[in-house]
């Protein structure tokens, strides 16, 4: 199989543009964008995740701050951490490190955010402003995956879209904004999940299909039409014993037996990933400049 770049999209060279043009733009107007990283307990990719957002705010000229609580933190000392970053005026995003320890109530703590600081979109106002068409702050990797379909002039008005997965970071957001009454969106929207009956029958009539379910090579080349544009958003860990590492990452999609028969698809790595955090960089400016919210 021959993998040529133009049926290739490539969030990695999109990422680096959003972040150069971030640098820009903070440079340009002299400020500096602050971001609050909250993370609780010791789950090793949380650790990598948190780090690399801080790497990414020093190299943008953003001020950062991590700040680190052990496993046993309670409820009332993280939503006392995060009251102190509210009110804070040099920081205008608070980005919480889910997942967070189980004793931890997750949505009382998304909502203790205020939301014009809530640069993660998970607080229910911006939610619900994203499904009302409002301006909000959208989850990063549903407006990650927005930006790649603008920059690669993927039609979507009129195009049947499948999403396979209904979860409120990914799922759900990227639903509902390719269902907006808008230039780039104006799209057909389907839902599957875990309960839809016949997945392929959905998928087989897709011109768009975004896979976000979490299961290694799920969406195989038989499940598609011939021309279809697919977005791979998973990020699974499979066996492969060439890799030192003895593993490789993959997506949800069947890449190498899809790849033929698309006329644009994400790779993974290096497509829907680097997305993620360049979205953040931009909802912290955005929260800074009060492009958002005055
Ligand atoms: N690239 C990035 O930056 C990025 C960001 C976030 C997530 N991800 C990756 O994207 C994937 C999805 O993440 P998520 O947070 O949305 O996952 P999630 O919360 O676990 O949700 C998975 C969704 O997939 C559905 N599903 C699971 N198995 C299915 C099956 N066999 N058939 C049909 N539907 C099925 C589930 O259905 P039910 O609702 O019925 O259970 C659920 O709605 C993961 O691999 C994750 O690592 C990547």
């Amino acid at each position: 199989m021959e993998v040529t770049d133009k049926k290739i999209i490539d969030g990695k060279r999109i990422s680096e543009e959003i972040l150069e043009e971030v640098k820009r733009e903070v440079k340009e107007k002299g400020i500096k964008p602050g971001i609050a990283l909250i993370l609780v307990g010791n789950d090793p990719a949380s650790e990598i995740y948190v780090r690399n957002k801080g790497k990414t705010c020093e190299a943008l000229g953003f001020h950062s701050v991590i700040e680190k609580r052990e496993d046993n933190c309670s409820e009332e000392e993280l939503l006392a951490l995060i009251e102190k970053y509210n009110n804070d005026k040099k920081i205008h995003g608070i980005l919480v490190q889910l997942p967070l320890p189980k004793h931890i109530n997750e949505m009382k703590v998304i909502e203790a955010v205020n939301y014009k600081k809530d640069v993660d979109g998970f607080h229910p106002i911006n939610a619900g402003k994203l499904m009302i068409g409002e301006k909000c702050f959208v989850p990063c990797t549903p407006a990650g995956i927005m930006e790649l379909i603008k920059r690669y002039n993927i039609e979507t008005a009129g195009k049947n879209v499948v999403v396979i997965g209904r979860s409120n970071i990914v799922g759900k957001p990227i639903g509902n904004l390719l269902l907006q009454k808008d230039k780039n969106a104006n799209s057909t929207v389907t839902f599957c999940h875990s309960y839809t009956k016949d997945i392929a029958s959905h998928t087989r009539n897709a011109d768009i299909i975004i896979a976000a379910i979490g299961k290694a090579l799920f969406l195989k080349a038989d499940m598609i039409k011939e021309g279809c544009a697919i977005i791979d958003v998973g990020i699974n860990k499979i066996e492969d014993l060439t890799k030192k590492s003895g593993q490789r990452t993959v997506g949800d999609v069947d890449f190498v037996n899809c790849y033929p028969k698309v006329s644009m698809i994400t790779p993974v790595p290096k497509g829907v990933g680097p997305m993620t955090i360049a979205m953040l960089m931009k909802n912290t400016l955005d929260s800074a400049t009060k492009k958002v919210y005055n």
